[in-house]
């Protein structure tokens, strides 16, 4: 299984921000559909080998950890990737990782603590930083994880300590969107075979 984790620090915890239509304005929920939609669409077929992880650290009830593995079931459309995540947000309860819908969970859950449970399942996790090693250079195994973040990047303290923990990967030497980083990452992984 391959993940992308793609961590928001104002991404919207609230179901009505959404329903508010402004994408923009809640945190910028925009770029983390268009990630949501290179990480798992392909043109007429979905990636069912890949586990997209959106934390959302926003208001009003952070973090929020929104999975969604695509299977057969899943009511998911690239035009309305929006009304998941407000339906996702809106059922939300606390004390349990809920799927709202098939393949389609949320729960309360910090980056660090998806980044624990990862890792407690030898899941190897890539840190995508414009400052790291070449990503065409690593080894990348079966099982892997890369950690990205929305257009404000990680908070100071938890990327100097995400980069001692994981190993920092560049995709090129620009800064990216992240949803052209997710889809660089596929590609590699594509051409690969992985
Ligand atoms: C728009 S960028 C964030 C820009 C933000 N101002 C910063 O400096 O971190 C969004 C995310 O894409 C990823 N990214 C951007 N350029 C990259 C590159 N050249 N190599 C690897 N990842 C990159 C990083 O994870 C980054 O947090």
């Amino acid at each position: 299984m391959k993940h992308f984790i793609y961590y928001s620090a104002s991404g919207t915890t609230s179901g009505k921000a959404i329903s508010d239509g402004n994408l923009m304005k809640a945190g910028r929920i925009d770029i983390a559909i268009h990630s949501l939609i290179q990480g798992l669409f392909l043109s007429h077929d979905f990636r069912k080998d890949v586990t997209f992880h959106l934390i959302l650290n926003g208001m009003p009830d952070p973090p929020k950890h929104i999975e969604i593995l695509v299977n057969d079931d899943t009511p998911i459309s690239k035009k309305d990737v929006a009304t998941i995540m407000k339906k996702l947000l809106y059922k939300y309860k606390p004390g349990e990782k809920k799927e709202v819908f098939p393949g389609c969970f949320v729960e309360k859950k910090s980056v660090m603590r998806v980044i624990d449970e990862l890792m407690a399942k030898d899941v190897e996790i890539f840190m995508l930083d414009k400052k790291g090693e070449s990503l065409r250079d690593i080894e990348i195994p079966d099982e892997c994880a890369f950690l990205l973040g929305d257009h404000e990047g990680f908070p100071k303290k938890e990327e100097k300590y995400l980069r001692k923990i994981l190993t920092p990967v560049t995709v090129g030497p620009h800064i990216y969107f992240a949803s052209q980083v997710v889809a660089v990452v596929n590609n590699e992984l594509d051409v690969r075979g992985i």
